[in-house]
This record gives structure tokens, sequence and C-alpha cells, in this order.
């Protein structure tokens, strides 16, 4: 999968600009202020319908317009071009693939996979549970069949357990959604098991490799104790989950720990060792990815030069360009990212929002 094209309409300062990448590397420079992380933003969004620095639709759409729009062309890995287009105001969304409309985000992001590393990524490592958990699920999502509906399914009953708990309903009824959770748990669980399995293969390659004298290691917890049935956690603490008005087992607690020489990375290592160790984690997906699927998919990584020291930058760019990905990367100065690597690749510069190629 690559974008082929992408024209943008009131995304941000971007107000109507169109960019004709390669498959290669594509480098956006461009002064502070210019749009640069606004174009990345926009990629991201086509996969996602969601963006990596806000939730608020209103701060993306450009002020005083009405809407804002997207459309692009989708390059298949059997060279099909699908044509994907969203145009949302402050209420109102419209998404197409192959001129159809569709309604599930699932449906787009299944076909657009893209990943983003940007200097807010470290809040991988630092933020909530939640987040890892979607780090890891992007990944099910898209390698492993089967998980988008499973996660449905539990979500379903998920929700309705804790409404009857909430509302304090008699045990036995409470009680209803335990075979269905703890079913599409074990379901979960497993994929999500496989998929971190598979995935560890690549990031334990790249942290030797980055972090030579420190041990890094990556751990998944599946969201209920190792040694405990589900379908016996869920029975023993009925009682108190009514007193707490929610289920506290299952895959919706699920974690990633990540330590560095036995230390949680959450604590113990500088912030600028934590955006090394993100943007390592995302490369391990997108190489799992490729590999797994024979597809490439979208990588997009704002403000390299300035999330890392010249020699992890060199060496990250050197494994970048080894990798069977369509990149998108932003600097403000041109020396700052070294190219020589890539034989495939456009530069493109941003000035108000506006964007031309260079070269
Ligand atoms: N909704 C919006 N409408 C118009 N301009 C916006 C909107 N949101 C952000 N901007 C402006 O867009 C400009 C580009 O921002 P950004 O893409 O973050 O720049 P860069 O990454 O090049 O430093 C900034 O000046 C910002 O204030
Ligand atoms: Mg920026």
């Amino acid at each position: 999968m690559r974008l082929a094209q992408l024209q943008i309409k009131n995304f941000r300062n971007l107000q109507d600009t169109q960019l004709t990448p390669v498959s290669g590397v594509n480098l956006i420079l461009g002064d502070n202020a210019s749009g640069k992380t606004s174009l990345l933003e926009a990629i991201y969004y086509l996969s996602h319908v969601r963006s990596f620095r806000t939730q608020h639709i209103s701060d993306l759409i450009l002020r005083q317009s009405p809407y804002l729009q997207l459309v692009a062309n989708i390059e298949t890995f059997d060279n099909l071009q699908i044509p994907f287009g969203i145009r949302r105001s402050r209420n109102k969304s419209e998404i197409r693939v192959n001129k159809q409309p569709v309604k599930r985000v699932s449906d787009i992001a299944a076909q657009f996979p893209v990943l983003a590393i940007h200097p807010d990524s470290y809040k991988l490592i630092t933020g909530s549970p939640s987040q890892r958990r979607q780090f890891l699920d992007w990944g099910v999502f898209h390698v492993e069949h089967g998980f988008f509906q499973a996660w449905q399914r539990f979500k379903k009953a998920l929700m309705q357990r804790n409404a009857a708990l909430k509302s304090k309903q008699k045990v036995d009824i409470c009680q209803l959604w335990n075979k269905e959770i703890n079913n599409t748990a074990h379901y979960i669980d497993q994929l999500r098991e496989q998929y971190f399995t598979k995935l560890s293969v690549y990031l334990t390659l790249l942290t030797n490799q980055f972090f030579e004298n420190d041990i890094v290691s990556i751990e998944y917890r599946r969201g209920w104790p190792a040694d405990k049935d589900l379908g016996d956690l869920l029975e023993e603490n009925i009682q108190k989950e009514r007193l707490k008005g929610y289920t506290y087992y299952g895959p919706h607690r699920a974690e990633i720990t990540i330590k560095v020489n036995g230390q949680s990375a959450q604590t113990c290592i500088s912030r600028g060792q934590q955006k090394t160790l993100v943007a390592l984690m995302r490369l391990s997906q997108a190489m799992q990815f490729t590999e797994a699927s024979n597809k490439s998919c979208v990588l997009l990584y704002d403000d390299l030069a300035a999330e890392l020291d010249s020699t992890h930058r060199n060496k990250i760019l050197s494994v970048l360009s080894k990798m069977n990905i369509q990149l998108f990367l932003t600097a403000i100065e041109k020396h700052q990212i070294d190219l020589s690597s890539w034989h495939n690749k456009k530069v493109f510069h941003v000035e108000h929002g506006e964007l031309t190629e260079l070269e």
C-alpha cells in the first residue's frame, strides 16, 4: 500500500494543496509553523479518521471554514488505485472508499495502514495503559484476521456487564455476560500474544542495536493473573465489582510493561531514550507488518532531527532506508537529513501551507 496522491482542503493551515509522493522517501522541509506536521497529520487522518495531536475536529478544520476535505489515491500492492475521500464538517462526517460511502473507520484503516512517530510519541511509554493496548492492537488488527470482530463482541458484552454492575442489578443478571466475555477474551488474548511474540523478535533486534549497554525487556500482560482462570475471576469478584461498577479483569486491562535494566522505562530512563525506544517500537511494527503481510505500509516521522541526536538519527535513517515502507519525514533544513541511501526520493517545501516539489 502506498499513498499515490493526496489533495488537501482546509486541513489546519493547508487551505488547498496537493501532494504526489514517491513510494520511497518523501522529505518535507519548511520553517516552524509552515505546515509540516499538519501535512503528516492529514495523511494519518486519512487512515485513522483521528489526529495524533487533538481529539477536536474544530482544531483540524481551517479557521473560518465549514469543512475539511482529503481526497487521495491509494495504490494497493498489486497496483490497483483506490480512491479515498473524507469530508468532515464540525458535525458531519463522510467517508468514501472506491466511491462508496463507508460507515466504519475500520474499513478505511484496514486498507491503508499508517504508523506515526512524532514529538509526543514518548507518551506511549509514559502515558496510560490504553495507549499501549492501542499500540498492540494496531498490529493485531492489521495482521490477525478475526480480531476486530472478536473485539467488537467483547466490548459489547463488557459494556452491558458494566452497565448491569453500575445499576446494581441482581448478581445473576450481572453474570449473564460472563460466558461471552470469557470466550472472546481468550481469543483476543491468544491473538495479542501471538502478535506480541512476533513483534518482539524485531524489537529485540533493534534494541540490541540502539541500547548496546542496556537490557531492554518488554512484556505482555493479558489483563488477568497468569495463574487464574478468567471465568472464575468473573464469578468470584462479582460482589466487589457491583460496588465499584466495573469489571476488574479481562483484555480491557491488558498491558505492555517496558523495562530497561530491570527498571520501569516510564520513570527510569531519559526523555531522549524514551523517544528512541518508542521509535524502535514503531519501526518493529512496520517491519513485522511488511514481512508478515508482504505489503508495505506508510510511516510518518515528524521532526526526526529535533527528536534524536545525530548519531541516533543516522542510525535510524540507515534502518529506515532498508525497510519496505513509504516514508514521510519532516525537517526544518535539508542538511539535517541524509537521504543518500535512498534512490527513490522526493523533497518538498512547505510555506504558509503551500506545498511545492523541490527536486
Ligand atoms: N485549524 C487551523 N486553522 C488555521 N491554521 C491553523 C489551524 N491549526 C493550526 N494552524 C496553524 O498552522 C500552522 C502550521 O502548523 P504546523 O503544521 O504544526 O507547523 P510545523 O510543523 O511546520 O511547525 C501554525 O501556524 C498553526 O498555528
Ligand atoms: Mg511540526
